[in-house]
């Protein structure tokens, strides 16, 4: 057996079996690993892609990270705020388009106090049923208690990047323990929790992404979303891309083949968990990006069904896909894709 069968056979990879994995990039040897990947997808999540509504009912962010179009730093942006009626009323649409779940996301907004929080996840639950996602950023454990007791049934935290130097120069106003400890204590909550990173972050190393893979891995993360970096002009990392270029110096990959491959090597080692094929990856490849990332280990997609009128307000990375689209036209479209490769959609 050569090292990529050898490394593919075992039951538990170690941090130098990933990063020899990640090294990989003769299209043969890739193949075997989204091979794999694709195999333990199947036989741990089966044949269906779950659809999750996504609702961005607010632009406004009071965090600086360096990477997001978002920050609170950026002025150029025209922010909008959607009040809990209008949020109620797309959550039921989604529901009615079809969708069993759907994903309440903001910048981290403060206007929406925990109060008016627990209002909206007992209204959608009153008149829906609908399992709900809340996606709102760094919140007290006191308040995540409150949206569990709501009704809240999962929650989307991406840690970005595991490696703590990093993290600091994405985040001047974070701090790294405090957001492992945040999905901790979700974990512990019952939360269903999902995490992620970005992948091509200036001054990210292979070796960084193998931990990344491991901590979820030992968080018993359930949902892990990867998509790549995308440089945003208007952010201060910008100038980083643009002396350093996507990972440290030392590497040079194709950013979105990186992607697939960290993907598929997260499927093979998380094996039960959700692994969305992302709307930046559909940035990145809008014809066949999502397709691929179904084939080499995905098994959710997440359509935007927020109203046509913000969509491209809520510009955390340029020329995001699906801007001018209407939510019926995307879920058509999400359909069709998935019924293209013989999978189903739920
Ligand atoms: N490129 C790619 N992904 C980004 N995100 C934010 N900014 C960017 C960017 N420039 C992702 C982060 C964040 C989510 C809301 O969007 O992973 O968690
Ligand atoms: Fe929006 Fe294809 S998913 S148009």
């Amino acid at each position: 057996m050569d090292v990529v069968d050898n490394i593919l056979a075992k039951e538990e990879l170690s941090k130098d079996d990933i990063i020899e994995l990640l090294n990989i990039t003769s299209s043969c040897d890739l193949q075997r690993i989204f091979d794999k990947a694709d195999q333990t997808r199947k036989e741990y999540m089966g044949d269906i892609v779950h659809m999750r509504g996504i609702i961005e009912f607010s632009n406004h962010c009071a965090r600086w990270c360096t990477y997001c179009g978002l920050n609170a730093k950026n002025n150029e942006l025209k922010r909008y705020r959607m009040p809990v009626e209008e949020i109620l009323e797309t959550a039921k649409k989604a529901h009615a388009m079809g969708y069993k779940t759907v994903v309440l996301q903001s910048g981290e907004d403060n206007y929406y106090t925990i109060e008016i929080i627990e209002d909206l996840i007992r209204k959608i639950k009153s008149e829906i049923d609908i399992v709900i996602t809340i996606s709102l950023g760094e919140r007290p454990e006191e308040e995540y208690k409150r949206m569990k007791e709501a009704g809240g049934d999962r929650y989307l935290l991406k840690h970005e990047t595991s490696d703590k130097e990093l993290y600091k120069r994405l985040h001047p106003d974070m701090k790294y323990e405090n957001r492992i400890n945040c999905l901790k204590i979700l974990k512990k909550l019952g939360f269903e929790v999902g995490s992620g990173i970005m992948i091509g972050l200036p001054g990210q190393s292979f070796e960084s992404i193998a931990n990344d893979i491991l901590l979820f891995k030992e968080l018993e993360i359930d949902m892990i979303g990867m998509g790549p970096y995308i440089p945003h002009p208007g952010t201060d990392l910008y100038k980083d891309y643009k002396e350093k270029g996507y990972f440290t110096s030392d590497v040079s990959c194709d950013l979105e083949e990186m992607v697939y491959k960290v993907l598929a090597i997260t499927r093979i080692v998380t094996k039960r968990t959700h692994l969305p094929a992302t709307t930046a990856l559909a940035t990145t490849n809008p014809a066949r990006g999502r397709e691929l990332a179904l084939t080499r280990g995905a098994n959710v997609v997440m359509p935007n069904v927020t109203d046509r009128k913000y969509r491209n307000l809520y510009e955390i990375y340029p020329a995001k896909v699906c801007t001018d689209e209407k939510p019926e036209d995307c879920r058509v479209c999400i359909n069709k894709r998935i019924c293209s490769i013989g999978r189903t959609p739920l």
